[in-house]
């Protein structure tokens, strides 16, 4: 085979900190062990997330410049708004700070006390404003979903029998809306198929239910239906994610990561009166609807960024290099969530440690390890991102204990990755040594963010 490269060239760079083992010792104990509580300083290779994190190009640098920072009637507005309808296809669209004012006005315009949101699977954010708002999430996804070691070309699915018997159950007047991730974050960034998605939304409009996108990653999406799926390996990418949309009536977006930028998001949808409605809360929680929590800037930014998202080469070097990072691991004998997603390897921590019970919080654990021996920063998503069930309070215990190595967009080489791959291998050849975790400090929400652990 013939070895590709980036679609682009280096025009500035960034110096990365290079601590010492014991400075690393000294700045993961001063977090709490909790990576989310470390420095950006003291980071070598970050791949906490691929929110926000994104190099911009040439184009959308140059581009802040001419951002138009009125109050109301911004030109910069006008564009991103265009660019949103033009690409995305929703009639009507809403600037929100990121993608989580989106699901804030969404929820709450939608959701009425006692009401019920199929999903396949859940994300963070996404979860605490419809539960905030009255309702209980139902997760629907396929099964193999959960399963780390089942390989499926779409396991963001959403599995209709589910999601009928969830209807029948509470019956659709109790259903505003169901959600579907595209990707699915927490499954590993996996996408769901387009017949899935044709398939959910007849069965939902044959109910008089409305289908809502989360549409963060879904040029990530449109890539594996492109690679996947028949019919559509001569599609354009641009195409493909139109098709993809077109089976919904809006969307919640986090423009930090599949527009390419650093702050920004939107709410679209097709229904007129749900966009008066949407407007009159966007003026409350995030700003006059020409900016919702943006600079002119930012929009210009996110403009040029969901245009160069759709580049076919853009996307393809995207999902290759976070396989680059993925291919080496599975080669190597080490225990990740298969196929590899779009946006980051997840290696399976029940596996990794086999010798730490889920209430040793694995994940976390092997999170610390990792940056303690390279530097390199991830994300536990397992047991603590999971929360407590808001009935019972007790620990909701996913069957994926997992830790997420999250690929910046257009930020690091596959050097970078290579280095990640050589830490992941020398942790795993003395994973005995490595040792659970008690929390010392919970947070009451969200508490993942905040927590603070030590060594059992
Ligand atoms: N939906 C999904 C699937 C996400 O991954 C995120 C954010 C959001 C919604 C919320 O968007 O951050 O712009 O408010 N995910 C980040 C992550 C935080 O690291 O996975 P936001």
């Amino acid at each position: 085979v013939r070895r590709t490269a980036e679609p682009y060239k280096i025009k500035s760079v960034e110096t990365l900190a290079m601590l010492s083992y014991d400075e690393r010792k000294e700045a993961l104990i001063k977090a709490g062990y909790n990576t989310f509580l470390i420095d950006s300083a003291d980071v070598y290779i970050d791949l906490l997330t691929d929110s926000g994190t994104t190099a911009m190009s040439d184009a959308q640098w140059g581009a802040l410049m001419t951002g138009d920072e009125a109050y109301a009637g911004s030109k910069s507005w006008k564009k991103l708004e265009e660019t949103v309808r033009e690409v995305y296809g929703y009639r009507y669209v809403l600037p929100t700070h990121q993608g989580r004012g989106a699901e804030n006005i969404l929820s709450q315009l939608k959701i009425k006390d006692g009401d019920f949101i199929p999903g396949n699977m859940y994300f963070t954010t996404t979860r605490a404003h419809q539960e905030m708002n009255g309702a209980k999430f139902v997760d629907v996804i396929i099964d193999e979903a959960h399963d780390p070691n089942v390989n499926h070309p779409f396991k963001g699915n959403i599995d209709l029998t589910k999601l009928q018997k969830v209807i029948d159950d509470v019956g659709a007047e109790n259903i505003p809306y169901v959600c579907l991730a595209v990707t699915v974050n927490l499954a590993g960034g996996q996408p769901v198929s387009m017949e899935n998605m044709k398939d959910v939304y007849s069965l939902c409009k044959s109910n008089g239910i409305d289908v809502f996108l989360d549409a963060t990653r879904c040029v990530e999406n449109a890539y594996f239906i492109k690679e996947r799926e028949d019919g559509f390996a001569d599609k354009k990418i641009a195409a493909i994610l139109k098709e993809m949309l077109s089976y919904s009536d809006g969307c919640t977006m986090s423009g930090k990561k599949d527009c390419l930028v650093n702050i920004g998001g939107f709410l679209a949808m097709n229904d007129e009166e749900l966009y008066i409605r949407s407007r009159e809360l966007v003026v409350v929680y995030e700003g006059m609807p020409s900016y919702g929590g943006m600079a002119g800037r930012d929009m210009e930014a996110m403009a040029i960024g969901i245009r160069e998202a759709v580049d076919d080469h853009y996307i393809e070097h995207r999902i290759q290099q976070v396989r680059h990072l993925g291919d080496q691991l599975i080669d190597a004998g080490i225990p990740i969530v298969l196929p590899i997603g779009g946006h980051a390897v997840f290696l399976d921590a029940r596996k990794f440690l086999p010798h730490l019970k889920q209430e040793d919080f694995p994940a976390q654990a092997l999170a610390a390890a990792l940056y303690l021996d390279s530097g390199v920063r991830s994300m536990e998503r397992g047991i603590i991102s999971a929360g407590r069930n808001i009935e019972t309070g007790e620990n909701n215990t996913p069957k994926l204990e997992l830790v997420r190595l999250t690929i910046p967009r257009r930020v690091y080489t596959n050097n970078h990755m290579n280095v990640v791959v050589d830490s992941i291998i020398d942790l795993f050849n003395k994973r005995d040594e490595i040792c659970g975790l008690q929390m010392d400090y919970e947070p009451p929400t969200l508490r993942f963010f905040n927590a603070r652990f030590s060594p059992l």
